[in-house]
């Protein structure tokens, strides 16, 4: 605003005098009655950064309020972000080792010479993790070993399940060290009341026993026994720590035992030591050895696998009636047993062909697990196993879910292959055809393509065939519009209209006739429409219209009544 005084002396031969005052401004303010809305943590571990904001709406003008934030004496300077009427700050608040204790953060908001504050209660606390020490990281059995574990003044710490006796004085536990407590893993946890919150804070530290090599008979038998023939892997493992390297030879000086490795076992390969204790093995690394031969020599009628009698790949044909044939070599005739292992298989026993001439029919089974199986054959002079693969294949077979008998076709729509497939193993090629030709023979569905075809499904175990009837639909046409009499009717004459669709599904046939054409009367499926006793009002334009779920057609005819 600003006032403005004029004086004229211009009757009195002067001039007019003017002068303005400096303006002045008028400002209006709005501060919401309510208090700034304050988030914030209760509890700040010192050390730690946690985000804290204040909120308030209800400002105008927004963008001249001053807004303070500080935890503590700390000015914590926020980001404030305005919307509208309302702002948000947001600070992070970090606590330092000075400020420990409870705090008050403070929320002051200024504007046009008023201001609102919160202050909420914000407890600062010390609490570091527990200290978890061992005496010696690693030590040898049968040293002691000292765990300890303490942690802050006002922290009660529990080791191992075991808590000290107060709050701030640390726990300890003393061990003589075994060989089953390397790898132990020590725990201890500190909690912490602050302002009626228990806090958990926890560490692990775990213990290396280093201990002299152990060789036992879980591990590393002292005698072996097993029936020659089958490749075995030969197996002595020693603890200890660090991890010991383990080495078998025959106390004569001469040959060394290959561990871990598959080898065959042979009578000739093995030997007692001076003390009886073991069977020793020669190594088994045996590329240029003729494995079979002290096998043979010493056991020649103990039960051998031949690749020819007794494959390791067989493929079951469903339906065809076959068994797995495993016909082994031995004196007395071993007796075979094949059962599956692993996964599906896991313990299923697989039929076998019964040796020629058989003394009677084998049961065939319907269906048979494909997957491993392992052939033990076994005769009073030991036991050999092999392992077998079997897959299952299947001739074509196709039926209602696989190949529908009744399909439909949209005239028009692009020829894709008939919907039929089959089942089998190796998956069957099926072709579909009509009188010799097959399908599809052009790009587009016509309603020529109707009619039955004869679909056939092949495979290396057989054929499948069915019969698919195929329906094509197509969209409505009004063939035929025609009135009669032609040319027109006299009033109070006679006239009938026809309309004739081609559709398939068949079409509804439904009239537009003139507004205000009464008496009008319609055949039961529509197609012909009839008037007794023409008025000047029948006169006009009709419209007939097909309709089927594939779409609609119209034609329109005009009746005069002269
Ligand atoms: C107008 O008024 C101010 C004080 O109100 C004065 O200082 C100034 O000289 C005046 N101007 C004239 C032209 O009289
Ligand atoms: C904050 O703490 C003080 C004293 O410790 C107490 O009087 C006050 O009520 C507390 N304020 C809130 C908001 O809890
Ligand atoms: C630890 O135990 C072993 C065997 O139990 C014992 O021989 C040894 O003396 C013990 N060590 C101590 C320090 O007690
Ligand atoms: C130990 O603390 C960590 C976090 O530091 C936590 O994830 C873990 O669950 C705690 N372990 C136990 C047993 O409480
Ligand atoms: C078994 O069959 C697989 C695949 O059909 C083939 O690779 C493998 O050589 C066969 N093994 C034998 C011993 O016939
Ligand atoms: C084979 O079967 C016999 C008798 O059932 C059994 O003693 C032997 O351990 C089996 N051998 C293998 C290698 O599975
Ligand atoms: C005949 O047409 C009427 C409307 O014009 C329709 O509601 C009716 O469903 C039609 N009837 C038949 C059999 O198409
Ligand atoms: C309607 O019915 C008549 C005889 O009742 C028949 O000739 C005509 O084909 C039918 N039209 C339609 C579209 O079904
Ligand atoms: C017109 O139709 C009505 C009712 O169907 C009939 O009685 C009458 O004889 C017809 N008139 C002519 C001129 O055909």
């Amino acid at each position: 605003f600003s006032c403005r005084a004029e004086l004229d002396l211009r009757p009195h031969g002067l001039g007019l005098f003017e002068n303005s005052s400096a303006p002045r401004e008028l400002r209006t303010f709005s501060l919401s009655p309510d208090p700034p809305r304050l988030a914030a943590p209760r509890l700040l571990e010192v050390g730690s950064e946690r985000p804290v904001s204040c909120a308030l709406d209800g400002l105008f003008p927004a963008s001249e309020a001053r807004v303070y934030l500080a935890l503590g004496d700390q000015n914590l300077s926020p980001d404030v972000t305005l919307e509208g009427d309302a702002f948000v700050a947001t600070a992070t608040a970090t606590a330092s080792a000075e400020q420990e204790g409870a705090r008050q953060l403070v929320c002051n908001v200024t504007l046009g010479g008023e201001n609102r504050e919160t202050r909420e209660n914000v407890t600062i606390y010390s609490f570091p993790a527990p200290l978890l020490t061992l005496s010696e990281p690693s030590v040898s059995e049968g040293q002691m070993v000292t765990v300890t574990c303490a942690a802050g003044a006002q922290a009660l710490v529990t080791l191992e399940g075991v808590p000290a006796a107060v709050p701030g004085q640390p726990a300890q536990l003393k061990l003589n060290a075994t060989e089953n407590d390397d790898r132990r893993s020590f725990f201890c946890d500190a909690t912490l009341d602050v302002d009626g919150e228990t806090l958990i804070k926890n560490r692990s530290a775990e213990l290396r026993v280093l201990y002299a090599p152990r060789l036992d008979d879980s591990d590393c038998p002292r005698s072996w026994t097993w029936p020659e023939g089958p490749e075995q892997t030969l197996r002595c493992e020693a603890r200890g720590n660090p991890e010991p390297s383990v080495h078998c030879a025959r106390s004569d000086g001469g040959a060394v035992l290959a561990l871990g490795l598959l080898g065959p076992v042979t009578r000739a390969l093995s030997a007692a030591n001076d003390q009886g204790e073991a069977d020793l093995w020669d190594n088994p690394s045996w590329t240029s050895w003729p494995p079979c031969e002290p096998l043979q020599s010493c056991f020649p009628d103990g039960p051998r696998f031949e690749e020819p009698s007794c494959p390791s790949n067989w493929t079951w044909v469903e339906g065809s009636g076959r068994l797995f044939s495993c016909e082994v070599d031995g004196k007395p005739q071993p007796s075979v047993k094949c059962v599956g292992s692993g996964g599906a298989t896991e313990g299923v026993l697989l039929p076998l062909a019964p040796p020629d001439p058989s003394p009677r029919a084998p049961r065939i089974p319907r269906v048979l697990a494909p997957g491993i199986y392992v052939c033990n054959a076994t005769n009073r002079h030991g036991s050999v196993a092999k392992t077998v693969v079997v897959s299952a294949e299947s001739p074509p077979e196709m039926d209602e879910s696989t190949c529908p008998s009744h399909q439909t076709w949209l005239e028009g729509a692009e020829a894709s292959a008939l919907a039929c497939a089959a089942r089998g193993r190796p998956s069957p090629g099926v072709r579909c055809s009509r009188e010799g030709i097959p399908w599809p023979e052009q790009q587009r569905v016509s309603r020529e393509d109707a009619g039955t075809y004869h679909c056939v499904a092949t495979n290396a175990h057989g054929t499948d065939s069915r019969t698919v009837t195929v329906g094509v639909e197509y969209r409505p046409v009004v063939a035929e519009l025609a009135a009669s009499p032609p040319g027109g009717v006299r009033p109070g004459g006679n006239f009938t209209l026809t309309c004739r669709a081609e559709a398939w599904p068949p079409a509804q046939i439904s009239w537009r006739a003139p507004p205000g054409a009464l008496n009008i009367g319609l055949s039961s499926n529509n197609s012909t429409l009839s008037v007794a006793g023409a008025m000047g009002s029948h006169g006009g334009e009709y419209e007939c219209a097909a309709t089927n779920a594939h779409g609609r057609h119209a034609r329109r005819i005009t009746v005069r009544v002269a």
